[in-house]
This record gives structure tokens, C-alpha cells and sequence, in this order.
């Protein structure tokens, strides 16, 4: 297998002096190609600081951090934005669409500065078809149930063929017959060589990852990971 991601050494802290939070504290992690990984913890853990710096989203305050053999510390301006857009593609809890806009357009809108061609629509179409809304691409997504506006965010994260998928408590607004479908989804994608991180508060979603052959649960406590399986169960 090859490692994917390599965090070495990793610390991220806000604030100064007297004041300072360590929101990861000297991480070192190595996450393999095509692998499904949850990441869970308490809130305030660093969850949200991995997978954003993880997506090149912030900068660690030291240590390095490698993706797709990028040092993500080492890239230019113009190196980051082009990572960004083809190594990593984000899912969020609040889905993050436009609402008065159609499912087809909110899946193209990562590619908008770039211009569209027929080929993207061509792609964003099968992209919701795989996510089970073909008949629907003209809907405003502003009507949607919460797990069918999952998948639309989920067909755009995907729209420029990453490598990489960060989802963030994807399920965190879904409930848990829907929630399990959008993991589901989300599993599915290993399928297509994609590597998923999924952020999760749900001890049932670390379950169905950990079930997977490629699936693994990461733990994190105060920025630092853990393996204690105490934690699993008594932790918080
Ligand atoms: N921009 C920021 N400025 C200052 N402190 C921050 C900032 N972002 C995060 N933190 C702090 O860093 C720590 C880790 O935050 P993070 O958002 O990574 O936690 P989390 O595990 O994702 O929590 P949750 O489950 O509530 O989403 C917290 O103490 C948080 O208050
Ligand atoms: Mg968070």
C-alpha cells in the first residue's frame, strides 16, 4: 500500500503566550491510498484542525505534512490552489450548497473559475446520477431533505476527480437511517480509488467503517492521537 498522507510532527496552536491553545499537539500519522478512516473524539479535540490542514485549508505552526507527495508547507500560492482543487474535495455538515440555484449548477460551482465545458455538465450529471439524483438535476436544491442535499455536496466534492475526500460530521444534521446511507456513499468511493476521512461524532459510523477491509477508526484526544480502546467506551 502507499502511504497517501503523512503528517510528521504536526502541531497546530492558536493564540500566545499564557494563553495557548494546542489544538494538535505533535502529530505523526500515516494514512494509506484508497483507505476509508474515521476520525473521532470530543468536541474541541483538533478534529476539524486535521482534516483542514490535512486539505490545505490552514498551516501548521510546525511539522510537515505531506499529501500526494506534496509538502504541503513547501507550495507556492499558485501550487496550493491547484492542490486544493485537484488533490482534495471537502463534505460538510451544513452542506454548504446555494439554494436558489439547481442540483446540476451547485455540483459545477468549484469549477466556475475555470469556465465549464459540455463535458463537465456530462460529468457532474453522472456524478449525481451515482449519487442516486439523476432524475432531479434541475431541481433547486433549496427544497431538498438533508441527506439528499449530502449527496449533492458530495457529487460536487467529487467533480474534480480527487484523490482525497474530507467529509466533517457529514452526518451530523441527518438522521441515522440517512446518515448511514451518506457513509455508505462515502465508503462506496474507495471503490473508486478515492481516500475517505470522515470526521464523525457517531460510534455507529465508526463501526461500519471499522467492518470495512479498508475501513480503520483514528482517535484524538486534546490534539493528540489514540489508540486507548478505553477511550472508545468510557471517553466521553
Ligand atoms: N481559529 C481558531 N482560533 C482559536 N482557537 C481555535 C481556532 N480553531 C480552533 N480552535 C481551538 O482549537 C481546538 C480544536 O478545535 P477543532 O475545531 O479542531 O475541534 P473539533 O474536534 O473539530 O471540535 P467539534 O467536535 O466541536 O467540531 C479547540 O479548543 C478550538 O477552540
Ligand atoms: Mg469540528
Amino acid at each position: 500500500m502507499i502511504t497517501l498522507i503523512k503528517l510528521k510532527k504536526t502541531s497546530k496552536v492558536y493564540g500566545e503566550q499564557n494563553n495557548i491553545i494546542k489544538a494538535l499537539d505533535n502529530v505523526d500519522l500515516e494514512i494509506e491510498e484508497g483507505k476509508v478512516i474515521t476520525i473521532m473524539g470530543p468536541s474541541g479535540s483538533g478534529k476539524s484542525t486535521l482534516l483542514n490542514l490535512i486539505g490545505a485549508m490552514d498551516n501548521p505552526t510546525s511539522g510537515e505534512i505531506f499529501v500526494q507527495d506534496n509538502e504541503i508547507g513547501g507550495l507556492t500560492e499558485r501550487k496550493l490552489s491547484k492542490f486544493r482543487k485537484e488533490v482534495v474535495g471537502f463534505v460538510f455538515q451544513n452542506y454548504y450548497l446555494l439554494p436558489n440555484v439547481d442540483m446540476l449548477d451547485n455540483v459545477l460551482i468549484p469549477l466556475i473559475p475555470y469556465g465549464i465545458s459540455l463535458q463537465d455538465k456530462e460529468r457532474a450529471i453522472k456524478l449525481l446520477e451515482m449519487v442516486g439524483l439523476r432524475d432531479r438535476i434541475h431541481s433547486k436544491v433549496g427544497k431538498l431533505s438533508g441527506g439528499e442535499s449530502q449527496r449533492v455536496a458530495i457529487a460536487r466534492a467529487l467533480i474534480n476527480d480527487p484523490s482525497v475526500i474530507l467529509a466533517d460530521e457529514p452526518t451530523g444534521n441527518l438522521d441515522s437511517t440517512t446518515g448511514k446511507s451518506i457513509v455508505e456513499l462515502l465508503i462506496n468511493l474507495t471503490e473508486r480509488g478515492k481516500t475517505v476521512i470522515i470526521v464523525t461524532h457517531d460510534h455507529r459510523i465508526a463501526k461500519m467503517v471499522s467492518e470495512h477491509p479498508l475501513g480503520k477508526n483514528i482517535w484524538i484526544k486534546d490534539g493528540q492521537l489514540t489508540d486507548d480502546p478505553e477511550f472508545d467506551i468510557y471517553g466521553w
